[in-house]
């Protein structure tokens, strides 16, 4: 959520800021904007646009900053408080003009320090809470910027990851960070900080990851770390392990569609190395757990937002067929404020791709705070909930930029898979149990691809439906988290109003908004559930609604109820949902390309939602 990117060094600064803008964009792509530091320092140069960072660069074409300067700072914004506009845009100034800031989080007693500041006359040109951190910088006493930014967040309660530029110390970005993710980088003669690694791949050698409490002070080629106390801190920096080409669109339309596709590998580099065919189970290193603290175990709680609470249900149901460990999900907004009840011997497993949900964040430290055993399942590395928890597994599906979740879901379930494999082993599945479920995963790359291959057919069927202003995703057992997914990624990217039911909930209420417009895609590959979700489908077909089948190949019974099928290969029913989700994507991809929406960054919504 909003994208922070900041530069010095001996090279122009402007490009540097616009290019990690662009690659970040899916965080917030409301409004955009740079602040450069020339060398003379006498001015800070602020440019500002409404709409993406293409909008950015026009406003810098038509009013072109100062190109020759080394330092500056820019952000793409996600609006919490203040709709998105010139005015509202980051970066902010104080108000002698001569300090920029931008800021990713939200400040909870903004007002209060508002008013204090208005009434020793200060002027605010926001409706921003971002924009009284510009004043309270300049008012701080301090002799040295850094010290400015110290004494300035004193005051502050509340979430933020900022960068500070003043023409005062020319050549120096001050970053801090408290509740919302900053990673600085070093290359050569330049120093460079951004919100999210990816924006520095290519660019950074290496870079150090800041936590809640750190300020870095960038010079160019290098920084040092300290405390809000001024002590210093010691953050190692690491080479940053993200292939460039990874954050680009290579040939694809979209990014989604780019990561629709790169499923089957992202499957085999999260699956890599961590089955174990003989002896029937996994390997997840980074849980650190033996066996007899995995028997102890009593119960699961799994926690998580969005797509990665559908891809968690369906770990619970696997954490009970294979390990017979009583578990249950827990939305992560709730989690926290509930109460619940954990204990030593519950595990509390975390799920998030980008591993910086404040949600799931928040339910992460209550869990540790009660004392369960807390697990993560996080795609970044290096990010705040995985390294919050200290234990867990990372799913090396590569970065996700589409801001609807895709591969991640995927290798969420394959991880998942892997932990309820792992877990059952030290319980009651036996060796050739646990083969049988080390054959499926093995599987998993190959039942994407067969469905990738019925990408033009999907097109079509999705032709039928495209201007359909409702829809129904239905399906029993592993087929109903598919379900709940299926109709998430339809409403996100499609817009469509889209519901997800238990395939037996339909007809008690739902059903009654089923007519010839409201199509039901009914997930019904075989299992031990196919004849009732068969008679499901009936009772819709009884009440005129069209049907799109997501069913095992050349499944006879199928045909009787609809001519729009999309086929699986045949598989287990617990892996199932890997290629029925692929034909979910790809169905919402179509319909959404169909409508002319704006896939990657569909409206409203953020790919990594920093705040609660
Ligand atoms: C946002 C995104 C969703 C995502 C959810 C959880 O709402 O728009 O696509 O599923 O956050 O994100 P996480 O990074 O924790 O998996």
């Amino acid at each position: 959520m909003c994208g922070i990117i900041g530069f010095t060094g001996q090279a122009p600064a402007l490009s540097f800021l616009l290019d990690g803008l662009r690659r970040m964009e899916y965080r917030g792509y409301d409004s955009a904007g740079v602040a450069l530091c020339g060398a003379s320092g006498d001015r800070l140069d602020i440019r500002r646009a409404v709409g993406n960072v293409s909008e950015l660069e026009k406003a810098v074409a038509e009013n072109p900053p100062d190109r020759s300067a080394r330092c500056g700072i820019g952000h793409t914004r996600w609006a919490t408080h203040g709709a998105p506009s010139e005015r509202n845009a980051h970066p902010h100034v104080s108000p002698s003009g001569k300090i920029a800031i931008v800021h990713n989080g939200i400040i909870d007693n903004f007002a209060e320090l508002k008013a204090r500041l208005a009434a020793t006359g200060h002027v605010f040109n926001s409706d921003t809470d971002s924009e009284v951190l510009a004043h309270l910088v300049e008012e701080a006493a301090g002799n040295t910027l850094a010290e400015k930014v110290m004494a300035a967040l004193t005051p502050v309660r509340g979430t933020y990851g900022i960068a500070v530029v003043s023409c005062d110390w020319p050549g120096v970005i001050v970053v801090a960070r408290k509740g919302s993710p900053i990673a600085v980088g070093i290359a050569g003669s330049a120093a460079m900080v951004a919100s999210d690694p990816a924006a520095l791949a290519g660019r950074a050698e290496r870079v150090a990851y800041l936590d809640d409490g750190d300020v870095a002070i960038l010079t160019p080629g290098s920084f040092e770390v300290r405390s809000l106390a001024n002590t210093p801190v010691d953050r190692p920096a690491s080479p940053l392990d993200i292939d460039p080409a990874a954050v680009e669109k290579g040939g694809f339309e979209h990014f989604m569609l780019k990561e629709i596709f790169e499923q089957p590998e992202a499957l085999e580099n999260c699956l890599r190395g961590r089955l174990l065919p003989d002896e029937g189970t996994a390997k997840l290193s980074g849980l650190r757990l033996g066996p007899r603290e995995m028997a102890s175990l009593c119960n699961i709680v799994v926690t998580a937002c969005g797509t990665s609470y559908y891809a968690g249900l369906h770990g619970v149901y696997a954490f009970e067929q294979f390990a017979g460990i009583p578990s249950r999900i827990e939305q992560a907004a709730e989690f926290r404020y509930r109460n619940p009840i954990v204990s030593p011997d519950t595990a509390l497993v975390s799920l998030s791709q980008s591993g910086e949900t404040a949600d799931t964040l928040a339910a992460v430290r209550e869990a540790k705070r009660k004392g369960a055993l807390v697990l993560s399942i996080c795609n970044v590395v290096g990010s705040t909930i995985a390294r919050e928890a200290g234990r867990g597994v990372y799913l090396h599906a590569g970065p996700e930029i589409g801001v609807a979740s895709t591969k991640a879901f995927l290798c969420q379930v394959a991880a998942l898979e892997m932990m309820a494999l792992l877990l059952g082993r030290t319980r009651r599945l036996s060796g050739a149990e646990g083969a049988i479920v080390v054959k499926a995963l093995e599987s998993t790359p190959e039942l994407v691809r067969a469905v990738l291959a019925q990408n033009d057919r999907i097109a079509t069927i999705a032709e039928k439906y495209a201007s359909a202003n409702d829809a129904f995703f239905i399906g029993r057992g592993y087929q109903y988290p598919a379900a709940l997914e299926g109709a998430l990624k339809l409403k996100e990217i499609s817009y469509v109003h889209a519901e997800g039911y238990h395939a037996a909930e339909l007809k008690h209420g739902p059903i009654a908004l089923l007519e010839p417009a409201v199509p039901v895609v009914a997930l019904a590959p075989q299992g031990p559930e196919h004849d009732k979700t068969l008679a499901n489908i009936q009772e819709c077909r009884a009440r005129s609604a069209p049907v799109v089948a997501i069913a095992t190949e050349s499944d006879p019974a199928i045909r009787a109820f609809t001519e729009d099928i999309i086929e699986v290969p045949p598989c287990p029913d617990f892996i199932a949902a890997v290629p029925v989700v692929v034909a979910e994507q790809l169905f919402a991809y179509h319909v959404a390309r169909l409508r002319g929406e704006p896939i990657d960054r569909p409206r409203n919504l953020a790919k990594s939602v920093t705040v609660e």
